[in-house]
C-alpha cells in the first residue's frame, strides 16, 4: 500500500501567508504530508505541477442554485452548480435555505438539504435566511447554529417575495445569533426609497429601457442601508457581514464602522468589481439585471481598493443563474427582470487575471479572499480554506500561463450566456480536487454527482 492515494509534485504551494515549493500528499481524503520528492507508490496518482500554483480550493459563501425567485427557478440546479464550481477551482459552496413565512427555519434547511444532499458534487453548507420572527425562531437559533448553521441572512428588501426582515428583526436576530455565536448577512438596500423610485422611473419604463434598473437604485440606497444595519450591530454587540456589497458609499461605511469597532465584515462580487452600469443601456442590457445592481467604475475602484486595504474580506459570487429565456419575462418592463447571473464557474480565473494578473493583488491576499478568508469566518477553517496536514485535501492546481476567452458555450454552467463573454483570462484552474478526488480537469468535470456531502461548521468563525 502506498503512503498516499494522491501527489502533487513539484508545484508552488501558496496559502493565505506563505509561498513555497512542495509536494503535496494525499491520503484518505485528508492532507498527509507536504514537504519534498513525496513517494509516489503504484497505486498513487501523480499530478506534475511543475509551473503551476497549488492553491487551496476555492470556497464561494453566496450561492442560489434552483432558487425560486421571480416567479422562475434559477437554472443551475445542485448537481450542475457544484458541477460548474468544481471546473472553475471551486470546492466549497454555501447556500440558502430560506424560512417560509409561519413555518420554521427548520423545516427550510431539511427540505434544501433534500434538494442538495444527493446532488451535490463537491461540499456545501447552508445559511439560515430568516424571514418571520417570533418566539419559536428566536429559540430556533442556538438549535439551527447547534445544528452546523452559524449563518443566517436577512433580506432588506424584497416585500414581494415574503423574504423581507424589518429592522426589528434584525436587531433581534443580532442580538440572538451573538448569544451563540453567529452572524447575520445583510443583502443592505432600502425598501421604501427603492420602492418610490422603483414606481418613478417605471412611469417612463419605455424610455429607459433595462438601464431604468440603474437609475432607480442610486447608490445612497445601498449606502443607507448599510449604515442602518451597521447601527444596529453597533448597538447590540451582534456581527454584521455585508453580502453583495456594490458601492464605494458601502466600503466607506464599513471601513468607518469597522474603525470604531464594529463587528462588521463585508463581501463583494465579480460583477461589482469588474462591471459597470453601461451594460444596462446595450441592446442585451437587461440580462445583467442583479440586485444590488451593478454600480459605476468609481464604486468598483473603491472595492478594489478595499479589498487591498481590509474593508472587504471576501469575494464571492451571488451566483443565481438566468438564461436569456428566462430573462425575456421582462417584456420591457425593468421591475420584471429575474435578478441574477452565473458566476461561480468564473471567479476564480476572472480574479486571478484581473486582480492578481492587472490590479497588483498579491497572490496571498488572492487565496485569502476567496478562500482563506471564507473558511475562517464562515467557520470551516481549518479542514476547508488550509493547506495543513490534517485538512481536506480540497485543492486547486492553477496554471498561471494557460490563457482562455470566456464563452457561455464552452462552460458547464447552465446559462447560455456569460456577463464577461469575450474576456480574455491568462492563468486558469487546471485540476480542481475534493477531499482527494480529482473531480476537475482544465476546466471538464470529471467527478462523480454525490460525491459532495453537508458540510456542519462551528460558531465563532474568526478571521
Ligand atoms: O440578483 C440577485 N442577487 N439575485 C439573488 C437574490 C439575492 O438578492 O441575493
Ligand atoms: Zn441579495
Ligand atoms: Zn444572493
Amino acid at each position: 500500500m502506498s503512503d498516499y492515494d494522491l501527489v502533487i509534485s513539484g508545484g508552488t504551494v501558496v496559502t493565505a501567508t506563505d509561498m513555497f515549493q512542495a509536494d503535496i500528499g494525499v491520503k484518505d481524503e485528508k492532507i498527509t504530508a507536504i514537504g519534498k520528492n513525496l513517494q509516489v507508490g503504484s497505486d498513487t496518482t501523480l499530478i506534475d505541477a511543475k509551473g503551476k500554483y497549488v492553491f487551496p480550493g476555492g470556497i464561494d459563501v453566496h450561492v442560489h442554485f434552483q432558487l425560486p425567485f421571480s416567479g422562475t427557478v434559477s437554472a443551475d440546479d445542485f448537481e450542475n452548480g457544484t458541477k460548474a464550481a468544481a471546473c472553475g477551482g471551486v470546492t466549497t459552496v454555501l447556500d440558502f435555505a430560506i424560512q417560509q413565512k409561519g413555518s420554521t427555519i427548520m423545516d427550510a434547511v431539511k427540505a434544501r438539504r433534500a434538494e442538495a444532499d444527493p446532488n451535490v458534487c463537491i461540499d456545501y453548507g447552508l445559511h439560515a435566511a430568516i424571514t418571520d420572527w417570533n418566539e419559536r425562531t428566536q429559540d430556533e437559533i442556538k438549535q439551527i447554529i447547534d445544528y452546523g448553521i452559524p449563518t443566517f441572512k436577512m433580506f432588506m428588501i424584497y416585500k414581494n417575495e415574503g423574504w423581507m426582515a424589518d429592522d426589528g428583526m434584525l436587531f433581534q436576530a443580532l442580538e440572538e445569533t451573538k448569544k451563540h455565536g453567529g452572524h447575520i448577512g445583510v443583502h443592505a438596500e432600502s425598501v421604501d426609497i427603492l420602492d418610490m423610485l422603483i414606481e418613478r422611473y417605471a412611469k417612463e419604463k419605455e424610455k429607459w429601457g433595462a438601464y431604468g434598473h440603474a437609475l432607480s437604485r442610486p447608490c445612497y440606497t445601498e449606502e443607507e442601508a448599510i449604515i442602518r444595519a451597521i447601527k444596529w450591530a453597533e448597538v447590540t454587540g451582534g456581527r454584521l457581514y455585508i453580502v453583495h456589497m456594490s458601492t464605494g458609499e458601502g466600503a466607506d461605511a464599513v471601513r468607518a464602522g469597522r474603525a470604531r469597532g464594529v463587528d462588521v465584515y463585508a463581501e463583494t462580487c465579480p460583477q461589482y468589481l469588474l462591471l459597470d452600469d453601461e451594460v444596462f443601456k446595450g441592446e442585451n442590457g437587461h440580462l445583467y439585471a442583479t440586485c444590488p445592481q451593478i454600480k459605476k467604475p468609481h464604486d468598483s475602484e473603491r472595492l478594489w481598493k478595499g479589498l487591498q486595504e481590509g474593508d472587504v474580506q471576501i469575494i464571492a459570487t451571488d451566483t443565481c443563474t438566468f438564461t436569456t429565456e428566462q430573462k425575456a419575462a421582462w417584456n420591457g418592463d425593468f421591475r420584471k427582470i429575474p435578478f441574477g447571473m452565473p458566476g461561480v464557474e468564473t471567479m476564480i480565473p476572472l480574479i486571478y487575471t484581473e486582480g492578481v494578473g492587472k490590479r497588483g493583488l498579491s497572490l496571498n491576499q488572492f487565496v485569502a479572499l476567496v478562500s482563506t478568508n471564507p473558511a475562517k469566518l464562515f467557520g470551516m477553517y481549518p479542514q476547508k480554506g488550509a493547506l495543513e496536514v490534517g485538512s481536506d485535501a480540497d485543492i486547486m492546481v492553477f496554471d498561471p500561463e494557460r490563457e482562455i476567452t470566456i464563452r457561455a458555450s464552452d462552460l458547464q454552467t447552465n446559462c447560455d450566456w456569460n456577463p464577461f463573454e469575450g474576456w480574455e483570462l491568462k492563468g486558469y484552474p487546471f485540476a480542481t480536487i475534493s477531499r482527494g478526488k480529482i473531480i476537475a480537469t482544465e476546466g471538464k468535470f470529471v467527478g462523480e454527482v454525490g460525491h459532495g456531502r453537508f458540510l456542519q461548521r462551528k460558531p465563532h468563525g474568526n478571521l
